[in-house]
């Protein structure tokens, strides 16, 4: 495995290989490693999505993990917030822990409004190529406001919340995306059916 190439603070230190092989971890756990990585507003559906394919993965008896970013920044994150320097900062730790994941040779569902194309760029970068996965949850804004699961958008939009992603503060929507779902024409199921075959077209499972 490649050590990552930008320069750590830290001095001396070094490198540890370990003796278990990607060809072997993929011998253990039946598939490859993958990162699907979902982007999308707020209330798009991407933690609807990545879960869903979490627990039809679960059924199948691959131990995939979804990372949310309500979850994540209850940890991990908790120490960021929503200016654009936190959100990539938010966005590179995740990546780093997928890089993780992708070493242990799992599949990590990540779901993260990760809003700046360059966040996630940097996160693709990270990953050897055909095991990086953009899916674009591609809701449009009314829909997702409309929804409102949590109730962000009406505070957003009563100058409650500031920098509220697609409200006051940008959105970049993927150019491009291995994957987009309409969650406003698509069913949750037919979504995860997507993926799930974007994850066997591409090798990882089977
Ligand atoms: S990201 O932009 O840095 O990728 P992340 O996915 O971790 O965001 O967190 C987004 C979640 O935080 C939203 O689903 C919402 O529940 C909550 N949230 C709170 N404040 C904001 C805000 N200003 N903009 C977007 N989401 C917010």
């Amino acid at each position: 495995m490649t050590p990552p190439a930008r320069v750590p603070k830290s001095t001396n230190i070094t490198w540890s290989e370990g003796h278990v092989t990607p060809d072997r971890r993929r011998e253990i756990l039946g598939h490859g490693p993958a990162t699907i990585w979902f982007t999308g507003l707020s209330g798009s559906g991407k933690s609807t999505v990545a879960t869903q394919v979490e627990s039809i993965l679960a059924g199948r008896g691959v131990n995939a993990f979804v990372l949310d970013g309500d979850n994540v920044r209850h940890g991990l994150n908790s120490d960021l917030g929503f200016a654009p320097a936190d959100r990539a900062e938010n966005i590179r730790r995740v990546g780093e822990v997928c890089r993780l994941f992708h070493d242990a040779g799992m599949i990590v569902l990540t779901a993260f409004i990760s809003p700046y194309r360059t966040d996630r760029d940097v996160v693709r970068a990270r990953h050897p190529a055909g095991t990086f996965f953009e899916v674009f949850v591609e809701a449009p804004l009314d829909v997702c406001e409309a929804r409102d699961v949590k109730g962000l958008y009406a505070k957003a939009r009563a100058g409650e919340i500031p920098d509220f992603s697609g409200v006051s503060a940008p959105y970049e929507p993927p150019v491009g995306a291995e994957l987009t779902l309409d969650t406003d024409a698509q069913t949750v199921e037919e979504s995860a059916a997507a993926v799930l075959t974007l994850l066997e077209e591409q090798g990882i499972l089977g």
